[in-house]
């Protein structure tokens, strides 16, 4: 390769991203000495980055830009095609701001009474004796909680049917052969649910509550004054009702993180808001979920030594940044009070992604997934008593988003 890059030797590496998952980059940052290297994904040059100081430059729309960088097999599953994640410079800006005007403290306020409600619902409908996977009561739960939120009714609808598919869109992007080609017909049958409900906003056979996602989605101008197409506001809704559904990989994660860490999961037993959100943020810190943002170089530059050629596809290690030694003490170490006075910049922790929310990619949905895993930590802490029969907790660092393989199964649970 033609650049002054430490390099990651070898043909293409997509075999070995699809077989070591989370860990690929970080292992050869401790092999290379490098939190910046060159190597091959999908036929193509990639630079990967890892660190807070590498995460500050990737954010810096000024040298990358989204538009052409996310895989295909990506936008056809995870993220559809339009949405905000593939706009730049000033059409992002104003699409960003869409998003982030639902995100006021009176709406988490709100969504973190509705999880309480929906989980509550959810376990006063199961009979005691059947042991509940949690990962999947959180799909259904999170499907309510989204629906409701956004103004999209699930009146008539197989709730768990549509849980499932989707799911199958965070479930299927990075895998291969069936599940993904699951992954693709289950969007196109979100998106002809999502589309006919906007198509009937629209129409004005559905009346939307004007405070909603659903309205605001369907009424909001472009830059030039003009509507969405009905696709590009389906494919926006779907980037809420998605990712609320996704977080129930954090409740998969809290899970574990209760069985595994079990002097930590004591302490929360009369824990204050505070140290409830240390558990939590450890969690985000120590688990992985999204593995990588991707960017596109916009313009050649040069930076600490290294040349970034325009175009090139560019790796962020979110899992790797939050495990950074220069950020991190003892970073392997699952340690909740370590956010006690922590210093927190918009780079060195980024589950959800860094840098601004207004102005850059970040996650427009930290708020909300912060809101929804303290609801269910708390309920499941203080509203619920239940226990863990035997069951393989493991999960693998190939499998995108990792998930334990029994999927925190409980039983023997009881409402207090
Ligand atoms: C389930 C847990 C979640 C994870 C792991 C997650 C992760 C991420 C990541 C890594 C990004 C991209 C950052 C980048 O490209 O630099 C992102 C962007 C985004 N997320 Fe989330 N997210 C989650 C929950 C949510 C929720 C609950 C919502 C909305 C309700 C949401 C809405 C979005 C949107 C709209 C974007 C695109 C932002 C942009 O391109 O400007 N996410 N998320």
């Amino acid at each position: 390769m033609n650049s002054n890059m430490p390099e990651d030797k070898g043909f293409d590496q997509t075999l070995n991203v699809l077989k070591e998952g989370y860990d690929f980059v970080m292992s050869r940052n401790k092999a290379l000495g490098s939190d910046v290297f060159e190597t091959r994904i999908l036929g193509e040059k990639t630079i990967c980055l890892t660190g807070s100081r590498a995460a500050e430059l990737f954010y810096d729309h000024t040298r990358f830009r989204r538009s052409d960088a996310a895989p295909k097999r990506v936008e056809k599953t995870l993220f559809g095609e339009g949405g905000v994640q593939g706009l730049d410079g000033e059409a992002h800006r104003h699409r960003k701001a869409m998003f982030m005007g639902l995100m006021g403290p009176d709406e988490m306020t709100e969504i973190g009474n509705m999880t309480k409600k929906y989980w509550k619902e959810y376990f006063e409908k199961r009979d005691p004796d059947e042991p509940v996977e949690l990962y999947e009561a959180a799909k259904i739960v999170f499907l309510n909680v989204a629906c409701e939120w956004a103004g999209v009714s699930l009146l008539g609808e197989d709730v768990e049917a549509r849980a499932a598919e989707i799911s199958d869109l965070y479930e299927s992007p990075a895998a291969l052969g069936l599940q993904h080609w699951r992954g693709r017909r289950s969007r196109s049958k979100a998106e002809d649910w999502i589309g006919g409900i906007v198509k009937d906003v629209r129409a004005g056979k559905i009346e939307a509550d004007s405070g909603r996602a659903l309205y605001q989605f369907a009424w909001h101008r472009d830059l030039a004054g003009e509507l969405l197409d009905e696709d590009i506001v389906t494919v926006e809704l779907l980037n809420l009702v998605r990712p609320m559904n996704a977080n129930s990989v954090w409740v998969a994660m809290i899970g574990l993180a209760l069985n595994e860490h079990q002097a930590e999961a004591r302490k929360l037993k009369d824990a204050d808001s505070e140290q409830m959100e240390w558990f939590i943020q450890e969690v985000r810190r120590y688990y992985p979920f999204f593995p990588f943002a991707v960017a596109r170089v916009d313009m050649d530059f040069e930076w600490e030594g290294y040349t970034f050629k325009e175009g090139t596809l560019t790796l962020l290690d979110l899992y790797g940044t939050n495990r950074h030694p220069d950020d991190w003490v003892d970073p392997e170490v699952f340690m909740p009070e370590r956010f006690d006075g922590w210093q927190q910049t918009p780079f060195n922790f980024v589950p959800q992604g860094g840098g601004s929310y207004d102005f850059g990619h970040r996650c427009a949905g930290e708020f909300i997934t912060i809101v929804m895993i303290r609801e269910t930590l708390n309920f499941l802490v203080n509203d619920l008593t239940f226990e863990f029969p035997p069951q393989d907790f493991g999960f693998e660092f190939n499998d995108i988003p990792a998930v334990p393989n029994d999927k925190i199964r409980i039983e023997n649970f009881m409402l207090k």
